[in-house]
């Protein structure tokens, strides 16, 4: 069985814990700096955030109050959408280390393969973000490099130029949404798959198929969802702004879900809406 120090290997041979704590619709300020610092207290070392959600300076702050050591702590962020290109990638990445107050990053994403802005440059402003990606890698500024909301097809592109292989790809996955086809293909190329929204947004916590099985293991529903993602070998992200939830989603190592339920998890009815279509999002 996992236990909570586990970790995955990345291609790369870096290690990284395989629960991450969520942080896309934390707000920033308090409640961010506070929820960041529980879960670290409560055992958390693999940290989630983006530009996007705005948070970092206040990740940033978690991680220097926190009395945890740099060096125990694995750090995620991510590319915004308006920052695409070689350039503007470049200089992002600092922005976004300022705000983290951060020398070294553990894991940088783009967040997006194809943002509204880009758009019409596709593949130029693909090869030229992942271009800037692989030296900040090089430079080991970033000891590890991925994407966010990849399909096959965007991977393809990216790889008519690319020299390093992105190492992560991180999508939506929970419960009846897994994703099979788009697994499979990272997973041929040595990709780690992290889940976000594992919960499905909170959405799946009194799905009326898992309440049974949950109360069978003793364990809540988002404990089972957790449990399930990480039988399947994701990495799950969850987001919880709650000391006891916080605590709880951390709880999933004295556990295991029989192949029959995994099933069940695993052919669920998609209760949380079908994801965003990168291709045509607004942002
Ligand atoms: P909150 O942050 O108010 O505690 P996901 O990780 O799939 O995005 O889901 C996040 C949502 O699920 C948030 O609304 C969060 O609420 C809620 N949540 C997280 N963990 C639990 C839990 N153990 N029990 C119930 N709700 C939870």
């Amino acid at each position: 069985m996992q236990t909570m120090t586990d970790s995955y290997t990345l291609q790369n041979g870096v290690t990284i814990p395989c629960v991450g704590f969520g942080t896309w619709q934390t707000p920033a300020g308090e409640v961010a700096v506070e929820s960041v610092k529980e879960a670290i207290r409560q055992g958390y070392r693999h940290i989630d955030t983006a530009a996007r959600y705005e948070n970092e300076q206040s990740v940033g702050q978690a991680i220097k109050e926190c009395g945890v050591p740099r060096e125990e702590l694995f750090i995620t962020t991510k590319l915004a959408n308006t920052d695409h290109g070689y350039k503007a990638t470049l200089e992002a990445f600092e922005r976004s280390m300022e705000k983290l107050g951060l020398e070294v990053l553990d894991l940088y994403l783009v967040h997006w393969p194809n943002p509204l802005a880009f758009r019409d440059c596709f593949e130029q402003s693909t090869a030229e973000t992942w271009q800037a990606m692989e030296e900040l890698y090089q430079s080991g500024k970033v000891r590890a490099i991925g994407v966010s909301n990849y399909f096959p097809r965007h991977l393809e592109v990216l790889d008519r130029t690319a020299k390093i292989p992105p190492m992560v790809n991180q999508i939506r996955l929970y419960p009846g949404y897994r994703q099979q086809e788009l697994v499979e293909y990272c997973r041929n190329r040595g990709m780690l798959l992290e889940a976000y929204s594992p919960l499905g947004t909170g959405k799946l916590l009194d799905a009326p198929e898992l309440v049974p099985i949950a109360e069978r293991y003793g364990k809540s529903v988002a404990q089972v969802c957790l449990r399930w993602s990480l039988q399947m070998g994701f990495l799950p992200l969850p987001k919880s702004v709650t000391p006891a939830r916080i605590k709880q989603n951390l709880e999933l190592f004295d556990f295991s879900l029989s192949s029959a339920d995994m099933a069940v998890l695993s052919n669920l009815e998609n209760h949380c809406g079908p994801g965003k279509d990168p291709d045509t999002i607004d942002f």
